[in-house]
């Protein structure tokens, strides 16, 4: 049986924490299902669209990753849709892990779906969707943060209907 597993987020807009993550974990599972998500918590920049063309131009042509949106349901009613039995979610710092630990446990709850954390790679643990948000809408260079096309989306034509 195939191992997949899932990397739900909000993506507004990816960044290279996570493409390393997203990378990392599809060397260890045979499947992997980026899942952009909405997250009614969060006033949202990017179309939920516009998130998944990012990532999949970002990543390139893959052998075992695919991109997806969801926003009708709970994120384990998607896992168990696909046969995944993991969530994997990057931790950067003990704030998120308290941010993740609940998820992680009401998802095991819910649909007793694991979830496994992985360490960023340091270069990359102080960036954050937010912080390239902020720095973009102050006009500053997102280049060392975020992959190529983002960079280009966030400072092309499409920037001043962005909610940024
Ligand atoms: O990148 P984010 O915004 O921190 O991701 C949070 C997200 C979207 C993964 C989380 O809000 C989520 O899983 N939403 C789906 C709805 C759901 O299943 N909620 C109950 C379990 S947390």
């Amino acid at each position: 049986m195939p191992q997949i597993a899932v990397i739900p987020g909000s993506f507004d807009p990816v960044t290279n924490g996570h493409l390393d993550v997203i990378r990392r974990a599809a060397g260890i599972f045979d499947e992997v299902h980026v899942l952009v998500v909405h997250n009614p918590d969060k006033q949202a920049m990017i179309p939920i669209a516009r998130r998944v063309e990012l990532i999949e131009t970002a990543l390139g042509t893959t052998r075992n990753i695919v991109v997806r949106s969801w926003s009708v349901g709970l994120l384990v009613d998607y896992c168990t849709d696909v046969g995944a039995r993991v969530i994997v979610k990057g931790v950067r710092n003990t704030a998120d892990l308290e941010y993740e630990q609940p998820m992680a446990i009401v998802n095991r709850h819910l649909g007793k779906i694991e979830t496994v954390f992985m360490m960023p790679n340091p270069e990359h643990a102080h960036v954050s969707s937010s912080l390239v948000r902020q720095v973009a809408s102050l006009g500053g260079d997102v280049a060392p943060y975020v992959p190529e096309v983002v960079r280009d989306f966030l400072q092309g034509d499409m920037a001043p209907g962005l909610n940024l």
